[in-house]
């Protein structure tokens, strides 16, 4: 992926996040988010979905130019999910800052993640300057039906807080609606801007199962990796009896001195202190639930493996994310 790509992606997302008619308190509040203008320089997002965008849209003959308004939409709908998210899970950091509600409060963070949302749906709507508009129409049913299940796999993630046991297959079923669905959508998104129709089911099969990779990878980060590697605050899942991979893996295996451990603070029903997190963190890393994670991670990838495109290989399967 060029440079330039980057430099005319984030542009366009900084043009279109911004393009609010006069003074608006939304817009500022959406600045700070992203880290534009008084807010930056700040550190950004790894804008992975619509790098998936554009990668797919190349890799079957398409233009940067016309899948550039979907890469848009599709980065608005991943951030107005993480200010929100932040809010479900009361998380106090991203990207090495103050959350959105952790600045200006839960009501205010709210109300621009929903505008965030509703210029994800203008953004794509913009589209119809490079596609016929059922193409167009196409696209907004491909995102938006992605976002829905993001909303459903966000409420699973949020019930199962308070449940006493999560199965792998419970786990994996929430993980492919809060998580997937969006990547399945950047994929299906980045076939129909190259104007195929055979393609997209693939595309759609492709990012789906680099989002459950993702996810899994992104929860070994939330437990074992630093906040300076992942601009979050590390222990949060576990503190609140989230159902990460590692721990769904390690309460459905064989009796253990370590699985009490995990069992008994999952076990309680309330969230968990320093002590309790480290000694679960201890418990984990005796199972072997680290490696486990690492395992099923790269089973998800492998289905990317036999995909024909090297391009769009090499990106999914480049190995930096998730920071
Ligand atoms: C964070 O996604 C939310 C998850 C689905 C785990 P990313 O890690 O892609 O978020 P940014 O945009 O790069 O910060
Ligand atoms: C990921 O949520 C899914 C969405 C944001 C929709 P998580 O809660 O697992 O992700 P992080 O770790 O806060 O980024
Ligand atoms: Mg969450
Ligand atoms: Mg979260």
């Amino acid at each position: 992926m060029s440079a330039s790509w980057s430099d005319r992606f984030e542009a366009h997302l900084e043009a279109a996040v911004l393009a609010h008619p006069g003074s608006s308190l939304v817009a500022d509040l959406l600045s700070y988010h992203f880290g534009y203008g008084a807010y930056g320089p700040a550190r950004r997002g790894k804008r992975l979905r619509p790098r998936l965008v554009v990668v797919a849209a190349q890799a079957e003959g398409g233009e940067i130019e016309a899948a550039l308004d979907a890469a848009v939409a599709i980065e608005m709908v991943h951030n107005y999910s993480l200010i929100h998210d932040d809010i479900e899970d009361r998380d106090e950091l991203r990207h090495g800052r103050p959350t959105l509600w952790a600045r200006s409060g839960v009501p205010q963070a709210l109300n621009a993640g929903d505008a965030l949302c509703a210029r994800s749906v203008l953004a794509l709507a913009d589209a119809s300057a490079h596609h016929p508009p059922a193409r167009v129409v196409r696209m907004i049913h491909a995102l938006q039906r992605a976002n829905l299940t993001m909303c459903d796999g966000q409420s699973l993630d949020l019930q199962f807080e308070r449940e006493p046991h999560v199965d792998l297959a419970a786990y994996t079923t929430m993980i492919a609606g809060k998580t997937a669905a969006i990547f399945a959508a950047a994929g299906e998104l980045g076939a129909l801007c190259a104007g195929t129709d055979d393609a997209v089911g693939t595309y759609r099969a492709l990012g789906s199962a680099y989002g459950l990779a993702f996810q899994i990878a992104d929860d070994v980060h939330g437990i074992w990796a630093g906040e300076d590697a992942t601009g979050k605050q590390p222990g949060t899942d576990i503190a609140r009896r989230k159902w990460t991979y590692p721990v769904a893996w390690a309460l459905s295996g064989p009796e253990s001195a370590a699985r009490s451990v995990v069992a008994q603070a999952y076990g309680r029903g309330e969230p968990l202190d320093r002590a309790d997190v480290d000694r679960v963190v201890d418990a984990l890393d005796a199972l072997g639930a680290r490696e486990a994670a690492r395992r099923a991670s790269a089973e998800h990838l492998a289905r990317i493996e036999r995909h024909p495109q090297g391009g769009v290989r090499d990106f999914l399967l480049g190995g930096d994310p998730p920071a």
